[in-house]
């Protein structure tokens, strides 16, 4: 596995190795886990070459302890791509990714970025926008891998993409969970034993609700999760959404579309869990 921080080493290796040969990206902000070793071994299956990225974005945290506080164990991360076979891994710092007077694209979401993680997270997705954009002109992989608990983040991808436009494919790759249901996430490893065993109830949650989809109304659903959570004294509900999967604009009628996204941010203390799950009206 060649491992390479400098733009100038970047460039050298994709010249040396990448002609006539597929590429596939992920891009990660390390911490890596089970889920992202999933879409490393998706990459590595479905091109000739894979590369996986590692760069805690500092333009996408709009919370300075969050980006102070998030994991960065390097040489575990190293180790576990090693063994799953991954090609190359660029390692940058921030002023590589980013050097004095870098301009990013400006990229228009629309309705995308309105709710939820973009109405809490303010800045969140331009950063991520920035970051992304940055990678695909720098690498400029065939395909690239994101994961579908970051529901929104996925569709801001694919519209930016449309937008500048990258000749790339976005591969979405499902949630990948823990036995008791949680959604892997990088920050699940600042989780105490307390929150750890708090943590599975907002699957269980959303699993409920979606089971309840072809009984209940939406307002009903809704009311109900709140109460949960209101009753719910190591978990703080952040927003749950029930959307239009395509548009991401909030939904208040099963017959406004076939599908909705029900999607959700809870806090275990300081620690921010999003996840989401889709409901099949039929
Ligand atoms: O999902 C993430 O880990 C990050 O938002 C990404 C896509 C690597 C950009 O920093």
């Amino acid at each position: 596995m060649r491992i390479v921080s400098t733009l100038k080493e970047l460039a050298q290796l994709l010249s040396e190795c990448t002609k006539n040969k597929s590429l596939g990206l992920i891009p990660t902000m390390g911490a890596l886990h089970t889920g992202h070793i999933a879409l490393v071994k998706k990459a590595i299956d479905e091109n000739d070459l894979s590369i996986c990225s590692i760069f805690v974005n500092p333009t996408q945290f709009n919370n300075p302890s969050d980006l102070e506080k998030y994991p960065n164990p390097l040489e575990k991360d190293l180790l576990l791509l090693e063994q799953a076979g991954c090609d190359f891994v660029f390692a940058p710092t921030k002023e590589e990714v980013y050097p004095e007077g870098y301009v990013s694209k400006d990229f228009v979401f629309g309705t995308l970025d309105k709710g939820m993680e973009g109405a809490n997270r303010p800045g969140h997705f331009k950063g991520v926008a920035m970051v992304v954009s940055r990678l695909f002109e720098l690498i400029k992989p065939q395909k690239a891998y994101f994961g579908e608990k970051d529901f929104q983040q996925l569709a801001i991808i694919q519209s930016m993409v449309k937008q500048a436009p990258f000749p790339v494919e976005i591969v979405p790759c499902s949630i990948v969970r823990e036995a008791s249901g949680l959604a892997m996430s990088s920050r699940n490893m600042r989780l105490n034993k307390l929150q750890l065993t708090a943590a599975p109830r907002v699957y269980q949650r959303l699993f409920k609700a979606s089971k309840m989809c072809s009984s209940h109304s939406i307002f009903e659903i809704k009311t109900w999760l709140k109460n949960e959570f209101k009753n719910d004294v190591d978990l703080d509900l952040e927003y749950f959404e029930i959307s239009n999967p395509t548009t991401l604009q909030a939904t208040t009628n099963w017959s406004e579309c076939d599908r909705h996204i029900a999607c959700i941010a809870v806090f275990a203390g300081e620690i921010r869990l999003i996840d989401n799950i889709m409901l099949e009206i039929n």
